[in-house]
């Protein structure tokens, strides 16, 4: 038996727990996720988020646990998300942690959400991908990073406004699709074509790698408003080119990240990129980057699907190569919301 470390995610809207061993084979995952609670409101709305990881942290927890067959004590490290994320929501997953870690004596680990979401990218290889370029699209992030290690990751580009995955959702819901949009707006665009509408990649005006989508989704807003900026957006039953939207869309956002991180990896010379974060589910985007990666001589590797969203596998596995490298937290670990 290797090392086993226990994950706690709860920065969002998941409340999850995970057993990992040695960082790469899963034992055991729960996630409980919130999507139904928010989806009314359209997006995250905190209270709701914190009140829920209360009621749901300890159930999570123990059936982890108990899915592994394993106790408190038997736990080499207890890893826990410390930043970013919504604060009470953090607390809650950080609190439960301290107190598990107290009573049995197992150390504590804090880890980074980003780097973790990196780390699942990681997790099925069989040969350490570092350094490479890593790639995070999620809802609240679309950033570039060098990683030299799991524990070293060094910004290098990031959206100018709105992430790739909020773009998505904000796309989904001009469309009339539920919340979160990405999977929704993703389903559509098989039924689309991808170059029926041509949408504007964003470039930036020194040539410098980065990302924009807030001019993307305006285009979107104008051309189901039929290119009249003032009017009023249109019932989904009458954007008859939804389809195509779509799919125009979902191609425009899938194009730009490509292109800027296949550019940023040729500037660093960087020859495997790991791609992380919600986003990273996308099925167009796994073939065009793969694809594209490959014809440019590099090589560019995503999680499995389940492990692309929020999941305490991650934490697991990252929090497994802090535990490894002395890094431990002590009661004193406080959370960060950035
Ligand atoms: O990583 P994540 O679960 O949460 C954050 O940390 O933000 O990412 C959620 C985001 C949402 O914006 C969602 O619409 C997007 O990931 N997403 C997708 C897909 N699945 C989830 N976007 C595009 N295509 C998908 N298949
Ligand atoms: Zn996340």
């Amino acid at each position: 038996m290797g090392d086993l470390i226990l994950g706690i995610e709860s920065s969002c809207d998941e409340t999850a727990a995970a057993v990992v061993e040695s960082g790469k084979r899963v034992i055991s995952s729960e996630i409980h996720s919130q999507v139904a609670q928010h989806a009314v409101y359209g997006g995250v709305v905190p209270e709701i988020a914190g009140r829920s990881h209360l009621e749901k942290i300890l159930p999570v927890v123990d059936s982890a646990l108990s899915a592994a067959e394993l106790k408190l004590e038997d736990l080499d490290a207890i890893a826990v998300t410390q930043r970013p994320g919504l604060i009470g929501s953090l607390l809650v997953g950080l609190s439960t942690a301290k107190g598990l870690s107290f009573v049995s004596g197992v150390p504590l680990v804090g880890v980074h959400h980003i780097e973790a979401h990196v780390y699942a990218a990681n997790m099925p290889l069989d040969e350490d991908p570092w350094p490479c370029l890593a790639l995070v699209v999620s809802g609240g992030h679309t950033s570039l990073y060098i990683a030299r290690s799991p524990l070293e990751l060094e910004p290098i580009a990031e959206t100018l406004d709105d992430a790739a995955g909020e773009a998505f959702d904000k796309v989904a819901w001009i469309l009339g699709l539920g919340y979160p949009g990405g999977p929704e707006v993703a389903r559509l665009a098989t039924e689309g074509d991808p170059e029926a509408i041509a949408f504007p990649r964003y470039r930036s005006k020194d040539g410098s790698v980065g990302f924009s989508f807030s001019g993307l989704k305006t285009a979107v807003l104008y051309h189901v408003r039929g290119g009249d900026a003032l009017a009023a957006t249109p019932a989904p039953e009458d954007i008859l080119d939804r389809a195509d939207v779509a799919a125009s869309f979902e191609e425009a956002v899938v194009d730009s990240l490509v292109d800027q991180t296949l550019r940023a990896a040729k500037e660093h010379s960087l020859e495997r990129i790991l791609v992380a974060g919600g986003v990273a589910c996308n099925r167009r985007l796994r073939e065009v980057m793969q694809e594209r990666a490959s014809r440019a001589g590099l090589s560019a590797h995503f999680p499995a699907p389940e492990w692309c969203t929020d999941n305490a596998v991650m934490i697991a596995g990252l929090g497994w190569e802090r535990w490894r490298a002395g890094e431990l937290a002590d009661l004193s670990l406080d959370a960060s919301p950035r």
